[in-house]
């Protein structure tokens, strides 16, 4: 068996990337510990690299069409890890997760109409509907035990008149994985509504140990037949900049109007990269996965306990899924300014600001990406623990 080592250092600075190459621009300094934006500090896989490195052998990057195996890879895959049994006409490429919400947003709603989300929550969700002229709703989650909750009154209150419900499955930024029973409710109260249901499951991969994961469309027929649901590898397998998303819909009627409209247009074609590392990933990745989970699972472990000695004033809800978790920091009296005065300048992390997964209520909020060598996490709770320390 190969042995994958996530301790390993790697120097992403001046490789264009985001997470390090706009820290200047967005943070206003680049000498920051990177935890924001989700990708992770890890090497994409071998195999993945490969086979990448293999399609560069023809000298020709015309315009591609999804191979038939990169098809059956994502198949497979759906089939072992979340009991789909989807086939080929129910799925479609889509070049990346927001770029098929707002495709979703432009193909089922028109201005004005309501869609509404559960917040906090990844930033998208609800800039897309603001900036399309769709009017957003916004049903807070509850905190029950440490962890995100939906509130159901509220959810059922709001959803009146809504459209489209835009679903976080596993939910960013706390890392909730959602119960069947949460997924079943939430499917009768959009079902009674008339809510067509988006669920991004882009996080599903990184169900850690100890969690299971269920994809809305398997909760039941209703579910199937009301939502549309997109899935990638590019959080599982670190390819994000590849670009490569898949939309699963099992509705012969949503599916003839969605696909349609994106073929029609032709705005879901992929790069020749998105097909081959994809199917790479998926046909290739178990093992990788199986010891990053397990390497995540320990830097949950290293984040709460480290927060736990030395910043233990800071309330964190540790990811159930993926590499993000949420800390408040409610308990100092300092302003949403102070605080990021504090963690950028001072203690020199580059952390996810609250106030962007739902505004002002989320002020003394911050998402961190854990996805990093573990020595990483130490460090960055260790600089905070100072700053915070030195007041
Ligand atoms: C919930 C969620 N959806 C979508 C994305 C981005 O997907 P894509 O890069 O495919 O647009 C992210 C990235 O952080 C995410 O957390």
């Amino acid at each position: 068996m190969k042995h994958y080592n996530f301790d390993e250092t790697l120097e992403r600075h001046n490789t264009d990337c985001v997470k390090y190459d706009m820290m200047s621009q967005l943070y206003g300094r680049e000498d920051l510990i990177p935890m924001w934006v989700a990708d992770m500090d890890f090497r994409s896989p071998d195999f993945v690299m490969d086979a990448i490195k293999q399609r560069c052998n023809h000298d020709v990057l015309g315009y591609g069409i999804p191979p038939e195996d990169y098809n059956k890879a994502i198949i497979n895959w759906l089939a072992k890890h979340y009991d789909i049994s989807a086939n080929r006409d129910e799925l479609h490429f889509i070049p990346g997760i927001v770029a098929g919400i707002a495709y979703v947003l432009l193909c089922f709603t028109n201005p004005g109409d309501k869609v509404i989300v559960t917040t906090p929550v990844y930033p998208p969700f609800l800039n897309l509907p603001k900036e399309s002229g769709r009017e957003l709703v916004c049903s807070p989650l509850k905190k029950t035990d440490g962890r995100f909750s939906i509130d159901f009154d509220d959810f059922e209150q709001k959803s009146k008149g809504c459209k489209l419900f835009i679903l976080s499955n596993p939910h960013n930024p706390a890392g909730t994985v959602w119960s069947k029973q949460d997924l079943c409710r939430l499917a009768e109260i959009c079902h009674i509504n008339n809510i067509l249901v988006v669920a991004d499951e882009i996080h599903a991969d990184l169900t850690l140990p100890g969690h299971r994961h269920t994809s809305f469309s398997t909760v039941n027929e209703i579910a199937k037949a009301e939502s549309i649901t997109f899935m990638a590898p590019s959080k599982t397998f670190n390819i994000a900049g590849l670009g490569s998303s898949t939309c699963y819909i099992a509705n012969p009627e949503l599916r003839k109007q969605f696909f349609g409209w994106l073929d029609h247009l032709g705005v879901a074609g992929g790069n020749i990269f998105a097909f081959t590392g994809a199917q790479a990933a998926f046909s290739q990745g178990e093992e990788w996965l199986d010891q990053l989970l397990h390497y995540l699972k320990g830097n949950v472990e290293t984040l709460k306990n480290t927060l736990g000695e030395k910043l233990p004033d800071v309330k964190v809800m540790l990811p159930e899924a993926s590499y993000l978790a949420w800390l408040d920091f409610s308990a100092y009296s300092l302003s949403h300014q102070e605080l990021n005065n504090l963690i950028i300048n001072k203690a020199r992390i580059a952390l996810n600001d609250g106030t962007t997964f739902g505004g002002i209520a989320y002020e003394k909020h911050f998402r961190m990406n854990i996805g990093c060598p573990r020595r990483t996490i130490i460090e960055a709770v260790e600089r905070i623990a100072t700053a915070l320390h030195s007041l």
